[in-house]
């Protein structure tokens, strides 16, 4: 095991979250925080104990002790700040969503390969112990076979047509910031859908505020999303099976609480156990993965992105469609 370097590309809200995350990683060195201000980045830099502030990306992206580069920017920017990073010849870890859309993903995905460098989609849940847990009870059987998943994920976002939620031209949209997780567990519970729906109502910039999205899967499940900036949501998910049920309490991306319960017995609260604020997961997943010389998660695919994307297209152009 060695340690790596770490870089913050984009000093904003998740990349503070993030690195207080780094923190609980043995490996991780908080080295390099890039910003478009150096001011930013030097302030950033003392709060949060990194090494090197850079009052610009590019300067950062030259520097030679830079391992792993995370990248926090907007939506909009995950394509370009991917491609810029791996170019420069670093592994990334990279904000979801992925891209904007399936070729930007594909082309990302390509950059990696052929450059031989580690990427992976920052799609933190799937390395917390409880949604391991989740998926872990569902394939023991626990709750019979799965058949119907429920996932909400909402809150009230104070309307600003140039913030990073409602501007398109930042990638704005719930579907892409918050549609994401129900998304995400719908796939790693059931696989890619069968079928797809989804009706929509938009914010006054064109963006998606409210989703609901209906999924059919291969073996019969149904997954029955929704997403939105306008009401603030229990944020909790439900798995039905034949012989009981399984609830991933607020805020299920990142499950606090799971409760079970079958047939007529009373519910029962499943223990969970995990450190940190849950980023450190994903963090100690690169690291585990360049100490292997992988440049692709087993546990995240490029698979899993392209799906998830691929899905997040459909959607998109459904809700386009019906508008
Ligand atoms: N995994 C999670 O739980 C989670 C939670 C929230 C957000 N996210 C993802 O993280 C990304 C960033 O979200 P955030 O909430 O951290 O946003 P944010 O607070 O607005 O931070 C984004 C940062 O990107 C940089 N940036 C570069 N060009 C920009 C531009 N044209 N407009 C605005 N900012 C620009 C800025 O940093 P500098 O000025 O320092 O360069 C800014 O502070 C999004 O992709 C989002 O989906 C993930």
């Amino acid at each position: 095991m060695r340690n790596y370097r770490w870089a913050i590309l984009g000093a904003g809200h998740i990349a503070e979250k993030f690195s207080e995350s780094l923190k609980v990683c043995q490996q991780a060195e908080l080295y390099a925080v890039a910003s478009q201000s150096l001011d930013k980045a030097e302030n950033f830099c003392k709060d949060f104990g990194f090494k090197k502030a850079y009052g610009s990306y590019e300067e950062m992206l030259a520097d030679p002790s830079v391992d792993i580069v995370y990248i926090a920017t907007p939506n909009n920017l995950h394509f370009e700040h991917t491609m810029m990073s791996l170019n420069a010849g670093k592994a990334v870890l990279c904000e979801k969503p992925f891209g904007l859309n399936k070729s930007q993903v594909d082309q990302m995905i390509r950059k990696a390969k052929e450059k031989k460098l580690f990427l992976m989609e920052a799609l933190w849940s799937r390395f917390l112990p409880s949604i391991l847990k989740v998926k872990k009870e569902i394939e023991a059987g626990r709750i019979g076979t799965p058949k119907v998943l429920q996932a909400e994920f909402g809150f009230k976002a104070e309307y600003n047509q140039n913030s990073r939620l409602f501007n398109p031209s930042l990638g704005g949209g719930s579907v892409f910031d918050i549609g994401i997780y129900p998304l995400f567990l719908s796939l790693y519970l059931f696989g890619y859908p069968t079928e797809i729906k989804a009706i929509s109502i938009p914010a006054p910039t064109g963006t998606d505020m409210t989703t609901s999205i209906l999924l059919k899967h291969k073996n019969g499940e149904i997954s029955n999303l929704t997403s939105s900036f306008a009401l603030r949501m229990e944020t909790d998910a439900r798995i039905y099976g034949e012989e009981g049920y399984l609830k991933l309490l607020r805020m299920f991306h990142m499950p606090t609480k799971l409760v079970c319960k079958i047939g007529d017995e009373d519910e029962i609260e499943l223990p969970i156990h995990w450190v940190g604020n849950g980023y450190n997961y994903e963090a100690l997943e690169v690291m585990k993965c360049l100490d292997e010389g992988l440049t692709e998660s087993r546990e995240l695919p490029f698979s899993f992105s392209e799906d998830l994307i691929s899905l997040i297209d459909k959607v998109n152009d459904l809700i386009k469609n019906n508008l």
